[in-house]
């Protein structure tokens, strides 16, 4: 199944209730939230009182994006805040594997991110233990970049692998993702899109349309 996954870190946090409720009566079936440390990538966004906002708002998938350096120190907090999908990134873990057996052992769906310049073959030994991969189209740390061209064909390598192997994970594309670039995406493989500032930045009904009806 296609899925949106509006990235709360463009929305107006003024009304974050508002817009959440919004998008989930619209059709939006995952939560994006962005955790950012300042020392894996060079920003500070959100923590796990924010998740925890968001679960009480939706009963549909929150999906937490921990691009946090040793990501293993948090995943019981994470899970206890309301995460249903847990993804660390391939860069930040020195234990990929154990971090992994972690989220499965709090319950939620173990995921992981790779960074423009990681290779799917980085995940070659991990990718039948994973629910989902989330492949970076820009370089983590901001919303509102432009989507890099060549992390296009690690989806389609990695749809192939999903489509050949007993464990087939979800593919979510994360970066840059937009109305003109989406059905693009979803032909290569993914079928979960994160959106951020294309979603959020002007009409957010007419973008929330837009975007479902290229994904149904
Ligand atoms: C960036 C974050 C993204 C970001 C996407 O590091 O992981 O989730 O919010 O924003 P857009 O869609 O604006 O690129
Ligand atoms: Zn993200």
């Amino acid at each position: 199944m296609n899925c949106l996954s509006p990235s709360l870190l463009s929305a107006d946090l003024t009304r974050l209730g508002e817009q959440v409720r919004y998008l989930d009566d619209a059709g939006a079936a995952y939560f994006h939230v962005d955790i950012m440390d300042g020392c894996f990538v060079p920003n500070i966004s959100f923590g796990f009182p924010v998740v925890k906002a968001v679960r009480s708002l939706t009963e549909k998938v929150v999906d937490v994006h921990m691009m946090v350096d040793d990501p293993g120190r948090y995943i019981n907090a994470c899970a206890e805040a309301g995460a249903d999908i847990i993804t660390v990134h391939f860069e930040a873990c020195r234990h990929l594997d154990a971090v992994l057996q972690q989220i499965k052992q709090v319950g939620a769906m173990a995921s992981v991110a790779i960074n423009p310049a990681t290779p799917v073959s980085a995940l070659s030994c991990i990718l039948d233990q994973v629910d989902m991969v989330l492949v970076m189209t820009v370089n983590p740390g901001y919303g509102g970049q432009k989507l890099i061209p060549y992390t296009i064909e690690k989806i389609r390598e990695l749809k192939r692998i999903s489509d050949t192997s007993k464990n087939s994970f979800d593919i979510e594309v994360d970066g840059g993702v937009n109305t003109e670039n989406a059905g693009l995406l979803l032909d290569a493989g993914a079928n979960i899109l994160v959106t951020g500032s294309a979603l959020f930045k002007g009409d957010l009904e007419e973008n929330t349309t837009q975007f479902l009806n290229i994904l149904e």
